[in-house]
């Protein structure tokens, strides 16, 4: 008989969506098929620190770590897998075959943690070290789809010192992006935390000073009015293919923190209100900026509309997007025939093919 593949969720995380990725892995631990994975749970906490034990899930939530054990991860190949310290030796509390870290954000979907993976030579979900890191930073991430001719707004990235120290010229700068309205965003996060929509010169002074706060670059962005917002699911690692899109259709000015995770006023469709040319438009344009961008295993990939001219941008592609069941990714799987429990392991069956395909690699070279 076949062993079960050692399956290791992490969830938590260093990171602003550290709520949000509990709610995702609630809904990824409660479908994972037992009879084809041992499943390793691993909590990682605010703080960054990575615990296994009993009843972890509700632990991390509680924040009550106290009966936990501090799980060892090390960055050496010859047996990956999670170590536990016992009478001061550490010892293997299970191997890995395959890891999902179902987190978001900072530490976890910037590529950090993937570069950890791809050192300890394990397979994990998701893109690489290369894709995370381009598609968290949206100045970046804007540079590869310019490079590629892929349509994005106008955009220039500022970094903090420039803005601490003369600020009158990076108005001067960011106001040659076109008329007001302009966004300000931190790089490097998501959630819409730091993002401000600027209307006039006193908005942006403030918005570039509150960004700046989240990160040491920022981008500033030409605003959309009343902009449509479109998402499509885009799986699969050489030859990926796109889901019908959906929408979101807040009802904030934006949308906001607060529309995402609290209010929970805003609307997602399934299909997207759109023309059927629009929507293979939109699946054409996301799986050429999921290669573009180095994408692998999954991503969702959103887009702005301007309603006056119906004209499409690529805004940014989450690499681990939300993962619960109500989640815009899964769902617009489940409406292009890929039920969630078969979504999850087509995922994992992607993470294993693309270490298949790693390990081929030369990695040495001797004269
Ligand atoms: N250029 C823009 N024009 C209009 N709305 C925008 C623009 N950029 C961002 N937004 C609004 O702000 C939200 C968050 O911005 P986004 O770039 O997607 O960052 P995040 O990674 O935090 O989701 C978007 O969903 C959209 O509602
Ligand atoms: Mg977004």
């Amino acid at each position: 008989m076949e062993s079960k593949l050692k399956l290791g969720i992490i969830y938590g995380g260093r990171s602003g969506e550290h709520e949000v990725s509990l709610m995702s892995a609630r809904s990824v631990l409660s479908v994972i098929d037992h009879n084809k994975f041992d499943v390793v749970e691993i909590g990682i906490t605010r703080q960054g620190q990575w615990l296994i034990g009993k009843d972890l899930w509700h632990k991390l939530k509680s924040e009550d770590y106290d009966s936990l054990q501090e799980a060892i991860f090390l960055p050496s190949p010859q047996k990956p897998g999670i170590y536990v310290r016992e009478d001061d030796r550490m010892s293997l509390y299970s191997p890995l075959d395959v890891v999902f870290p179902v987190m978001h954000g900072t530490y976890s979907e910037d590529g950090t943690l993937q570069g950890l993976f791809e050192l300890a030579d394990v397979a994990y979900v998701g893109a690489g070290v290369l894709g995370s890191a381009a598609c968290m930073d949206k100045g970046l991430f804007k540079d590869i789809m310019i490079a590629n001719d892929l349509p994005t707004l106008p955009y220039r990235v500022f970094n903090r010192y420039m803005i601490e120290q003369d600020m009158e010229t990076c108005l001067q700068m960011a106001e040659t992006i076109g008329d007001y309205p302009l966004f300000t965003k931190p790089a490097n996060l998501g959630s819409s935390v730091g993002i401000s929509k600027c209307n006039n010169r006193s908005d942006l002074m403030e918005g570039l000073m509150f960004a700046s706060q989240y990160d040491r670059r920022i981008v500033v962005e030409k605003g959309v009015e009343k902009a449509r917002e479109i998402e499509v699911g885009v799986l699969g690692n050489e030859y990926p293919t796109a889901s019908i899109p959906g929408e979101v259709i807040p009802k904030d000015i934006f949308y906001t923190y607060r529309e995402k995770y609290i209010s929970d006023t805003a609307e997602l469709l399934i299909p997207a209100n759109i023309s059927d040319e629009m929507a293979t438009r939109v699946q054409m344009l996301a799986l050429k900026a999921y290669k573009a961008a180095d994408c692998a295993g999954m991503g969702r990939v959103d887009f702005l509309i301007d309603p006056e001219t119906d004209e499409l941008f690529l805004n940014e592609i989450n690499t681990i997007p939300g993962f619960t069941k109500i989640s815009m990714y899964p769902k617009l799987w489940e409406a292009s025939d890929i039920p969630y429990p078969q979504l999850i392991e087509k995922l994992i069956d992607l993470a294993l093919e693309r270490k298949a395909q790693r390990d081929l690699t030369e990695r040495e070279f001797r004269s």
